[in-house]
């Protein structure tokens, strides 16, 4: 509760508010190390959560690490972290995209969630409300079922400032994360602002949280409106103040930005944010009957991987070669150094792929992506 009034305090808050769930970020022992390590294990000796918590992705696959090449110290100390998490009643499902795995907000909720994408996401897609906490602030909001109400748990906050227009078609996810990339790009010119887009007549869920990765990363955006996509497109007034056009060629340029001149992939991972079971049911069929020729993850939360081992889904990526990687993705588990070159459909992975791990990279739909793997 110190933590929470003290974040209160700086940011003048309007109280404090109940939330209806959590989700902690900062789970990966790469992260935590031992001085995170030993703030956890001092809240477990006698904290419980008081609502709803999952986690976000760990640093590894906790029943598959070490086929992906996972050391076995980082395991034993992963795995610390996870039991200090269990102990606190946290479900131990390690995952970015909780809303599809039951830790759901209903439109208007208030909720307490850490994980950038996860947060715009929920903000935008969803409606619920929350801001974009640290590790310490969710944990905390976790053990007393309360968050300072300020930022986007207030109406106030929350209306479109910037109008965005897309004269392009946008399709799939990559392309949906090289739009989120331009947005993000120009909101950092601008100074973060909420954006209010126009132009998109229809988007999936998949390319929706794509694209609130991406926005995320580039522009540190938490919330935006999209015309006929979101639900609070038209509950506040559409900004007329800045407006800046996106056509087909700053598309172009952007996706070629997340191209690197002579890449040599020899990792391939869908699955950031975290796979849903459509793309897992979409990569099975499109594996059906081939062999993989370089290491390729798909990075997903583990009941999304049950329902793939129920459906058989599973055993079609397995046969042809590829690798579920729950409970960890491609940027938080510790492979630096391991690969040269990454394939994904995702721009936030391209971001990470190269600031964090160091690796070339290559954006494509996931179609290209099963291409590049299989060739
Ligand atoms: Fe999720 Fe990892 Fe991407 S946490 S959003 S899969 S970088």
């Amino acid at each position: 509760m110190e933590i929470l009034t003290t974040l209160g305090e700086i940011f003048d808050a309007e109280g404090m508010i109940d939330v209806y769930g959590v989700q902690i970020a900062g789970v990966s022992y790469a992260n935590l190390g031992e001085a995170g390590l030993e703030f956890l294990t001092e809240m477990a000796e006698d904290g419980k959560v008081r609502v709803l918590t999952t986690l976000n992705p760990a640093g590894m696959d906790r029943e598959n690490w070490q086929a992906l090449g996972i050391d076995k110290e980082f395991a034993k100390n992963q795995n610390r972290a996870i039991d200090a998490f269990a102990k606190m009643g946290i479900i131990t499902t390690c995952s970015c995209t909780p809303y599809l795995i039951g830790n759901a907000p209903h439109y208007g909720q208030h909720i307490a969630w850490a994980e950038s994408s996860a947060v715009c996401y929920s903000n935008s897609v969803i409606g619920a409300r929350t801001n974009r906490e640290g590790g310490p602030s969710a944990l905390a909001a976790a053990l007393t079922g309360k968050t300072p109400n300020y930022g986007y748990h207030l109406e106030k906050n929350r209306h479109g400032q910037v109008l965005v227009k897309i004269n392009a078609p946008v399709k799939g996810t990559d392309e949906f994360g090289v739009l989120g990339k331009i947005i993000g790009d120009k909101l950092v010119e601008l100074g973060k602002k909420i954006p209010y887009i126009t132009g998109i007549p229809s988007a999936t869920v998949e390319e929706l949280k794509s694209f609130c990765a991406s926005v995320a990363t580039y522009g540190g955006t938490a919330l935006f409106h999209m015309e006929d996509v979101t639900p609070e497109y038209n509950k506040y007034p559409k900004p007329t103040e800045i407006i800046f056009e996106i056509n087909q060629n700053e598309l172009d340029i952007a996706r070629g930005e997340l191209i690197d001149e002579d890449i040599e992939v020899d990792f391939v991972s869908i699955g950031c944010p975290h796979a849903s079971i459509h793309e897992i049911a979409n990569i099975a069929k499109l594996l059906d009957g081939k062999k993989v020729k370089k290491e390729f993850w798909i990075t997903t939360a583990r009941p999304t991987k049950r329902i793939a081992d129920d459906v058989g889904y599973s055993k079609m990526i397995e046969d042809a070669g590829a690798k579920f990687a729950a409970d960890t993705c491609c940027v938080v588990a510790p492979i630096k150094g391991r690969f040269k070159g990454i394939m994904v459909d995702s721009a936030k992975a391209c971001y990470y792929g190269r600031a964090k791990n160091k690796f070339k990279v290559k954006i494509g739909s996931i179609e290209e992506c099963v291409g590049e793997a299989i060739k």
